[in-house]
C-alpha cells in the first residue's frame, strides 16, 4: 500500500497513525482483517470491512478455509467505487500440503517444495488479482527444518521479484524455529501470525524476541480464545470508566504491546468497534493492570 492518508468519504478517513512501518518498510494496519471461514459472504464482508476502513486484509491460499478468490471479487469491487488496490495492505499464505484438504490442493502435491510455494503464489495473484501482495506468510513449519527453509527460500525468491513485500511466518510456538529462520534466511521475517493464548504462555518469551528483531507479532483467536480475560474485573471496570466494550479495552491493550490483532467478525457494529479501539488513551498503570492478567 502507498497511500498516506487516504480519505473515503467524509465519514471515513484513514489515520496514519493507525498503521505500523514494518522491518521490510511497509506500512502495515494496526488492526487486520480475517477472511477465514466465510464461504460464499467474503466479498460482501470484506467490501464492508474495506468501507468501514479497515487497510489491511488477511487470507490464505488454503481453500479449505478461505475463499480467497471472493476476497479477490470484493477488491474488484473496491477498485470500482474508488478504493485502489495500493492504499490496501493484502496479506496471503502458502499453506503446506499438511494443511491443505486432500481433496482441493492449490498446487501439484507430487511437486518439490519451490514449483508448489510458485504454483500457489500463481493462484493467489489470480484469485487475488493482484501482481503483488504485501505480505506473503509461511501458514505453519514444515519439518525437517531443511524444508521449512526450502520453502523460506522459494518465498524470498518472490520477495527478490517484487512480488511479495514482506514476508512472515506463521503458528510458530517453538522458538528455536524461528530463530534459526531467522539466522539462515536472507530477507527476514517481517511478521509472525500466532494463536494468542493462555497454553502458549501468550508467547511472552517469542513476543520479547521478535520484539528485539523488530518482528511485528500478529494474534488471531484474540477473542475466542480469552474469555477469561474479556469477563475479568479489570477489563469489565476499564470498559465501564472509557464507555468502550471489552472486545475493545483488550484490541486496544495488544495494540499498546505492538501487537497486531486479527478479528474476523462478520458484525458491521463490531467492525466500527475494533476500528475504533485504537483510539482509546488508556494510562500507562491501566496497561500494566491488564498485562498482569496475562
Ligand atoms: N494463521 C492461522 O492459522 C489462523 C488461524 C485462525 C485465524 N486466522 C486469521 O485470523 C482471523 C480472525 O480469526 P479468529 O480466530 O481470531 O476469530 P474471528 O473469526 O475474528 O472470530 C471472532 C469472534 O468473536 C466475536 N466477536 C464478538 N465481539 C466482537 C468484536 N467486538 N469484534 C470482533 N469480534 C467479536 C465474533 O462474532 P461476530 O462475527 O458476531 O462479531 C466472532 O465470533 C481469521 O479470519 C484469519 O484471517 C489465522
Amino acid at each position: 500500500m502507498h497511500d498516506r492518508n487516504n480519505s473515503i468519504n467524509e465519514d471515513i478517513t484513514v489515520n496514519e497513525q493507525d498503521f505500523i512501518i514494518t522491518n521490510a518498510g511497509i506500512k502495515m494496519p494496526k488492526i487486520l482483517y480475517g477472511t477465514a471461514w466465510k464461504k460464499e459472504k467474503t466479498t460482501d464482508l470484506v467490501v464492508k470491512a474495506v468501507e468501514a476502513g479497515f487497510r489491511g486484509i488477511d487470507t490464505a491460499c488454503q481453500p479449505k478455509h478461505y475463499a480467497q478468490e471472493r476476497v479477490g471479487d470484493a477488491l474488484k469491487i473496491l477498485n470500482k467505487k474508488g478504493i485502489r488496490r495500493d492504499s490496501l495492505f493484502i496479506q496471503t499464505k502458502f499453506t503446506p500440503l499438511a494443511g491443505q484438504d486432500p481433496n482441493n490442493i492449490p498446487y501439484d502435491k507430487n511437486a518439490p517444495l519451490l514449483v508448489q510455494v510458485a504454483q500457489s503464489f500463481a493462484r493467489s495473484q489470480s484469485d487475488l488479482q493482484t501482481q503483488y501482495v504485501d505480505s506473503l506468510v509461511l501458514h505453519s513449519p514444515l519439518f525437517p527444518m531443511s524444508h521449512l527453509l526450502e520453502v523460506y527460500n522459494a518465498m524470498q525468491n518472490l520477495h527478490d521479484k517484487g512480488l511479495a513485500m514482506q514476508l512472515g511466518i506463521s503458528n510458530c510456538y517453538d522458538l528455536s524455529v524461528l530463530k534459526r529462520l531467522y539466522e539462515e534466511s536472507r530477507v527476514k521475517p517481517s511478521v509472525l501470525q500466532n494463536r494468542f493464548y493462555s497454553e502458549s504462555g501468550y508467547d511472552k518469551e517469542i513476543r520479547r524476541w521478535c520484539k528485539s528483531k523488530g518482528i511485528i507479532y500478529q494474534s488471531f483467536w484474540s477473542l475466542t480464545a480469552n474469555p477469561h480475560l474479556l469477563e475479568s474485573p479489570t477489563i469489565v471496570q476499564l470498559a465501564l470508566k472509557y464507555k468502550k466494550t471489552e472486545a475493545q479495552i483488550l484490541f486496544k491493550y495488544l495494540n499498546s504491546q505492538e501487537i497486531v490483532p486479527l478479528t474476523g467478525t462478520a458484525s458491521q457494529t463490531h467492525m466500527m468497534e475494533d476500528l475504533n479501539a485504537l483510539a482509546i488513551e488508556m494510562s500507562p498503570e491501566e496497561y500494566d493492570q491488564i498485562g498482569k492478567l496475562l
